[in-house]
């Protein structure tokens, strides 16, 4: 059903109560989603995304209820990511001449997806297409998260339809960021910022410092997944910058697998000793196989320092670990630090496996690591408190 945003707009797009994994498996979405689409309705109507291909006939019923499609003058695709283009395919066979405005490499993407030559429009940043009272103005955003990806800045109104950027995995009755509460909003859009945006982290400061620059009044940002930032929109933008800018928070975490308890008992003794160094300093201690994999990669984003921990099976690591590692890796974080540890019988490999990819993934190490064999003695408890106490102070 349609949403009113104001007396030109519309939210048309699809709540997903349902959705519980995006990106294939790569993202837990634990609070579901919402692809957003927009209908504007000047003198020239106009429609912004669409949602994902599941419901792409639901969507193009429920936007029929609102508009004679054939009224609709213009479709903008802001990205070509099947979650906000899949129902153009459905959508077209209703208004197959209705122009698409949308960047170069977006008619690349979706003509890659869905092998239609529709009436493209190219459009490059600082283009404009006026609508009646209003004027959209187009500013390419490339790997944000996309290629393609470009926002649409509408004025008059102020209104900043930014796809992807500013928005959160959170399906909600509310439109607007101000109807919700805030501190699950705040961890969401962290969450968000954490798993999809952070490895483009230059160009979010570069993005951000060029449309300031273009000295665009904003009033409202219109995200593509979850709710409208409305009252002190610069908020999000202030945090984007700084979250784009080497974040962290007080934090380290560890993150570990076992398989028999003694890597489990390193941890604990680990986290022990950064209390004990350092009583201001928050300690997570997960078990990877036992976590929800994306809080896991906002934890690893807020931290300082991370602290990886495998029993050695095998010649590697666990299978938990493996995946945990490659997240990381995907993200590109700078200025962070880590250590391993991790239990073993014989040969031992895990901790030096675990510092090589912690190097490659940008991390500086803090020492070689930490290896015991077989199950943890007093001896090699103390030992694990003092490597705790010393990553606390050389994180201080
Ligand atoms: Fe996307
Ligand atoms: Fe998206």
């Amino acid at each position: 059903m349609a949403k009113e945003i104001n007396k030109y707009v519309k939210w048309v797009g699809k709540t997903d109560w349902e959705l519980k994994k995006f990106h294939g498996d790569e993202y837990n979405t634990i609070n579901g989603s919402s692809y957003n689409s927009y209908l504007i309705q000047d003198e020239k109507i106009v429609l912004i995304d669409t949602a994902w291909k599941p419901f792409d006939e639901e969507f193009v019923e429920n936007l029929k209820k609102e508009i004679d499609l054939d009224k609709i003058d213009y479709i903008i695709a802001n990205h070509g990511e099947v979650d906000h283009s899949g129902s153009l395919p459905r959508l077209m066979q209703e208004i197959p001449n209705t122009p698409i405005y949308c960047t170069a490499n977006a008619v690349k993407s979706i003509k890659g997806q869905y092998h239609r030559d529709w009436n493209f429009i190219t459009v490059k940043t600082g283009d404009t297409l006026n609508i009646g009272k209003h004027n959209l103005t187009f500013i390419e955003a490339p790997m944000l998260h996309w290629p393609d990806t470009m926002f649409t800045y509408m004025d008059g109104e102020n209104i900043l339809f930014s796809n992807d950027a500013f928005g959160q995995h959170m399906a909600s009755e509310s439109l607007f960021v101000d109807e919700v509460n805030r501190s699950s909003l705040y961890e969401e859009a962290l969450k968000y910022y954490a798993n999809i945006v952070a490895p483009f982290s230059m160009m979010v400061k570069n993005k951000i410092n060029e449309i300031l620059k273009l000295g665009l009044p904003i009033s409202m940002i219109c995200p593509s997944h979850g709710l409208i930032w409305r009252k002190n929109p610069e908020e999000i933008i202030d945090q984007y910058y700084k979250w784009a800018d080497n974040y962290s928070e007080n934090q380290i975490t560890i993150l570990y697998d076992t398989m028999w308890n003694d890597t489990r008992k390193m941890a604990e003794a680990i986290a022990r000793g950064i209390s004990e160094e350092d009583k201001e300093i928050d300690i997570k201690v997960i078990n990877t196989a036992k976590s929800d994999k994306t809080e896991n990669v906002a934890e690893v984003f807020k931290s300082k320092a991370i602290i990886v921990g495998s029993p050695t099976v095998n010649n590697g690591y666990l299978y938990s670990i493996a995946g945990t590692l490659e997240l990381i890796k995907g993200l590109k974080l700078k200025n962070k630090k880590a250590a391993s540890f991790g239990s073993y019988g014989w040969s031992g490999e895990a901790v030096k496996l675990i510092n090589e990819e912690l190097t490659k993934s940008g991390f500086s190490l803090i020492n070689d690591g930490l290896r015991c064999m077989w199950t943890p003695t007093d001896e090699n408890i103390k030992e694990c408190i003092n490597f705790g106490r010393e990553i606390a102070r050389n994180c201080k």
